[in-house]
């Protein structure tokens, strides 16, 4: 298993089943927030427990961050899920979740990092594209018809000519 890794006193490691609820609640809160909640507390043990995805958490000491749920599939990845804490985004939090999931997929060989993305999520979009993510079209009314999602891609593979 990938060491944890430690920037700035964050910690960066793989989710326990115990995080489930805390990561589920912050989903809940900050991502599908006049949507359905999907991503329980059960949904996400779940993906802990599944080879295919990394549920990565962040934490500072004992306190809880972050985290996020990537999936490997069969030549890309998906970021499902990414959220910080309101009380410590902007410091470098989620950049540090970001990097530890793209060193494994680097090293795993998947040629990208696909994602959606809710349209009017400004604040998320703008940190994709701070970290080279490009806008690959829209999904007109993906999230329950309440919201179109945009979906953004990063190359991860080097191209060899
Ligand atoms: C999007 C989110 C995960 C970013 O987390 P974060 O830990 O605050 O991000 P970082 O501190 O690593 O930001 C890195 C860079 O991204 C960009 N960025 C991040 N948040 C931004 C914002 N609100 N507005 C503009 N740019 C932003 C900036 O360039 C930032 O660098 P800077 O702070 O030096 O200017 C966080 O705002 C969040 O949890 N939002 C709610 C949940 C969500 O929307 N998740 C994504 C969709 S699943």
């Amino acid at each position: 298993m990938k060491e944890a890794l430690v920037i700035d006193q964050i910690d960066i490691s793989l989710a326990v089943p115990s995080d489930a609820g805390a990561i589920a609640q912050l989903s809940r809160d900050a991502i599908e927030h006049g949507l359905s909640w999907r991503w329980t507390a059960r949904r996400v043990a779940r993906s802990i427990r599944d080879s295919e995805t990394n549920v990565v958490i962040a934490r500072r000491g004992s306190e809880f961050l972050g985290f996020a749920i990537l999936k490997y599939e069969d030549d890309d990845s998906h970021l499902l899920l990414m959220a910080v804490a309101p009380a410590h985004r902007r410091k470098g939090v989620a950049s540090a979740m970001l990097g530890w999931l793209e060193t494994t997929v680097q090293a795993g060989g998947w040629a990208t990092i696909e994602l959606e993305v809710r349209s009017r999520n400004e604040d998320a979009i703008a940190f994709y594209r701070h970290h080279g993510f490009d806008e690959a079209g829209l999904y007109p009314g993906y999230y329950e018809g309440v919201e179109d999602a945009r979906r953004m891609v990063k190359a991860m593979r080097k191209l060899v000519t």
